[in-house]
């Protein structure tokens, strides 16, 4: 019963499925060690089992997944996830990361100064015990990061004592070259640090992923009233990452929105192009940039359930779509929510969540390189073992 399970409702389901996947890896990666045929070691194997939490009713819940989804899965058994985190002495972090590791989400290696790491951990009773620290200013990698980071940005006038300042002396910097250089599967950073802070390196070092030209952001939105969206599941974006979008980045959000609920949270996307006019009941540039952008998502992505531009009545409630957009499959019916731009976006996710009561979990960044994930400053300790637990699937995806 959705009522009853912890708040985080969907990502709970997602990362007991994902702890699920976790040890049918441990048993297959046994298996497969035994015979000698996988890349992965005993020792490897065997660091995993002690990391999963293994009980009798787990082993049950296994037995239900069919063996196509252990077939499906093994396929990249190899790469269980290293999740490099920034702040590594922020209280929460830390706390977080012993229980990423002991849920066996991921690796941890925290960012930061040992000392104050340990301090930190001491202050909180916390057990490190398996998480790696790294201190970029003593880091025997910091060098050569230095010169990749140099590499990567001097025709953008970047000197190699820029780099080397910010490689040792930011950790998000350092972050996101250690992500870069492949050294790490996902970073996490933003339980002190801005959006925009967090943001900026993995926009300049990581790079949109191929074939995407934008970097934008959702957040899964899980309302306590199952009539809206899929069970009360709904995607929103963007909420947090580009102020005044053009229309083909409007297009862009959309599409990767949607992208992005089918990966998280397993909806079929019926996706709604916000406005304040519905199918050009008002006319102002604004509403021509939704209308653009939804003519741009149509050619991008025909097999995509997308309509526009909508009110966010006619989105959700199924006689007024139908009245404003007969016909639609999405009007009444939404469950991916795209915003005209970031204020609207920024305002909406947070009425949602304190008006209705709603879990907003996120902003889960899409279109970059490698996953990158930011954590509100209000973020708790199971909040950052969730945005690690999405961070692990993305790295797996
Ligand atoms: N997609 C892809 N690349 C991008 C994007 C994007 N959306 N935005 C910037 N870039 C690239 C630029 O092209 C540039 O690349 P280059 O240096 O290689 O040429 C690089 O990233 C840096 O660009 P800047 O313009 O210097 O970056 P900027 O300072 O504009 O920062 C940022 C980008 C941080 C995303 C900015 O747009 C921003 O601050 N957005 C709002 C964040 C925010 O405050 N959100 C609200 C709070 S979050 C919340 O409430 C949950």
């Amino acid at each position: 019963n959705r009522y009853t399970r912890p708040a985080m409702g969907a990502i709970w389901e997602l990362q007991n499925k994902f702890s699920i996947w976790k040890e049918i890896e441990v048993l297959a990666c046994e298996a497969q060690a035994e015979l000698g045929k996988s890349g992965i070691t005993k020792e490897e194997a065997a660091w995993i089992r002690a990391h999963a939490d293994f009980t009798v009713e787990r082993i049950d819940e296994i037995e239900k997944v069919t063996n196509h989804d252990v077939i499906a899965f093994t396929t990249n058994m190899a790469e269980y996830i290293d999740a490099d985190v920034p702040e590594g002495t922020e209280p929460r972090t830390v706390q977080a990361s012993a229980k990423i590791l002991k849920e066996g989400v991921a690796r941890v290696t925290l960012l930061g100064n040992p000392d104050e790491v340990r301090k930190v951990a001491a202050e909180t009773g916390t057990d490190l015990t398996g998480v790696a620290i790294i201190d970029p200013a003593t880091s025997e990698k910091s060098a050569a990061y230095a010169d990749l980071l140099y590499e990567l940005r001097k025709a953008k006038g970047m000197t190699p004592e820029q780099a080397t300042e910010l490689v040792t002396k930011n950790p998000l910097y350092y972050g996101a070259v250690m992500l870069k250089a492949g050294d790490a599967d996902g970073m996490v950073a933003g339980a002190i640090n801005s959006t925009g802070n967090v943001l900026r390196p993995a926009l300049q070092i990581i790079k949109t992923a191929p074939g995407i030209k934008v970097v934008s952001s959702c957040f899964i939105m899980e309302l306590p009233d199952p009539k809206w969206g899929d069970d009360g599941v709904m995607i929103f974006g963007d909420c947090a990452v580009i102020p005044n979008p053009t229309a083909e980045e409007l297009a862009a959000i959309a599409i990767a929105s949607a992208a992005s609920g089918k990966q998280l949270v397993d909806i079929d996307p019926r996706v709604a192009m916000l406005s304040f006019s519905t199918k050009g009941s008002a006319k102002h540039d604004n509403v021509t940039k939704v209308q653009e952008a939804t003519k741009m998502a149509h050619e991008l992505a025909p097999e995509l359930q997308l309509d526009g531009e909508l009110q966010a009545d006619a989105a959700l409630v199924e006689s007024v779509g139908q009245l404003k957009s007969p016909g639609s499959t999405v009007a009444g019916h939404a469950n991916v929510l795209v915003f005209p731009d970031l204020q609207a976006g920024n305002i909406g996710y947070k009425l949602v969540q304190r008006l209705a009561g709603a879990e907003a979990i996120g902003p889960i960044i899409q279109g970059l390189a490698k996953p990158v994930s930011d954590l509100s400053r209000g973020c708790s300790v199971d909040d950052i073992v969730s945005v690690v637990s999405i961070t692990a699937v993305k790295a797996q995806a």
